[in-house]
């Protein structure tokens, strides 16, 4: 059998750092790509690289190939931009990839607000770039993030697959829906296996800094006040990122022959939780009181997450597992640690 190689986007990102570390457990090629974008602190991206063994003497340089000290030639680093096609097509004319996960993108709603042409930019244009490579160099199976901002202000919960998602309420959930017919027309137009992943709030150390989760820590360790949308009357299925890592590297692995070329899951906890309530667990698992600013619902933002995870528990036996009292703790923990925070 010829060994996969699976390029992953994204790969100094939050979820893409998981990923790559996960899919190296196994008999597989993989190349990490990124464009290490400072849309968050640059350093924590470095960071999760270094973690990957890739390290450079001074910034990583455009289009260099590195190699893992750890995971040594399995794993690959090369710095470029989706949206460049040319520099895409040379990694996939000279590496044999067989399989694609994206997860590189312009992530966040609320910036969404501020920069829209980036999300037209990376995940539409260079969404595009990653489908059209996909099918001149013949790959088996793309596997692409999704996001549970597809579903917008539906009221119908839990949320499934096969709902109406045509109202999206931000250029990053339009964004996304988006990838999801695109990838549909090439599933159809050229037998390319496609699978979207819709991911449901995903937290867990080393997390994305923008996120509430990240900056209600940081607001209450340094004593400052958290802004609380719609006076926290706001849900969230928090889903741990061990589990989106589970579930993402189970469609990536799996052989088996489908019929079905496109396919779409949900991947959370299936157990929303009510912004006051994990406010409190960070207030509990830091020993501080947070200092609530109470606001009205922000632009872009939606009500409820609440995913309903039956249809990749039928197809790949996968069900999140961690509680948001748990998973929260090791973020805590990491939080510390890597900020040097005693207390
Ligand atoms: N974290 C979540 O809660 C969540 C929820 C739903 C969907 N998603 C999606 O999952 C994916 C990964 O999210 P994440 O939380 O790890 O975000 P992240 O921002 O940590 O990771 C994305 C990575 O992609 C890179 N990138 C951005 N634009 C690029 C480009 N043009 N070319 C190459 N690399 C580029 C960034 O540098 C970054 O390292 C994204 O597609 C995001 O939209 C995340």
């Amino acid at each position: 059998m010829i060994k996969e190689t699976i390029l992953v986007t994204g790969a100094a990102g939050f979820i893409g750092f998981y990923i790559c570390r996960e899919l190296a457990k196994y008999d597989v090629n993989i190349i990490c790509l990124d464009n290490l974008n400072d849309y968050y602190d640059v350093n924590l991206k470095t960071h999760r690289l270094s973690e990957l063994g890739f390290e450079a003497d001074n910034f990583f340089i455009e289009n260099e190939v590195y190699q893992s000290k750890i995971y040594l030639e399995k794993l690959k680093f090369i710095k470029t931009d989706i949206e460049n096609k040319k520099n895409l097509e040379k990694i996939f004319e000279e590496n044999k990839i067989t399989k694609v996960c994206n997860l590189a993108a312009q992530a966040g709603v609320r910036y969404s607000l501020k920069n829209p042409h980036k999300y037209i930019n990376t995940n539409i244009c260079g969404f595009m770039n990653i489908l059209e490579c996909c099918r001149n160099y013949n790959i088996k199976k793309l596997v692409y993030a999704s996001s549970s901002s597809v579903y917008g202000n539906n009221t119908k919960v839990p949320f499934k697959e096969s709902d109406f998602v045509d109202f999206p309420v931000s250029i990053y959930a339009a964004s996304k829906k988006s990838n999801e017919l695109m990838a549909y027309s090439y599933s159809h137009l050229y037998s390319l296996n496609t699978i979207g992943l819709r991911f449901f709030t995903v937290y867990g150390p080393m997390g994305r800094p923008d996120m509430a989760y990240y900056l209600f820590t940081k607001a209450i360790i340094n004593g400052d006040p958290i802004n609380v949308f719609n006076y926290g009357k706001l849900d969230r299925d928090f889903t741990y990122i061990d589990d989106i890592c589970e579930g993402v590297v189970k469609c990536i692995n799996e052989n088996k022959e489908s019929k079905v070329m496109h396919k779409l899951y949900n991947i959370g906890n299936n157990k929303p939780v009510k912004l006051l309530d994990f406010i409190k667990i960070i207030e509990k698992n830091i020993g501080l009181k947070a200092k609530l600013k109470m606001l009205p619902m922000q632009k872009g933002d939606v009500l409820t997450t609440y995913a309903d995870t039956s249809r990749m528990y039928k197809d790949y036996c996968f069900k999140a597992k961690t509680d948001a009292e748990i998973g929260i703790k090791k973020f805590i923990d990491w939080y510390k640690l890597y900020y040097n925070i005693n207390i």
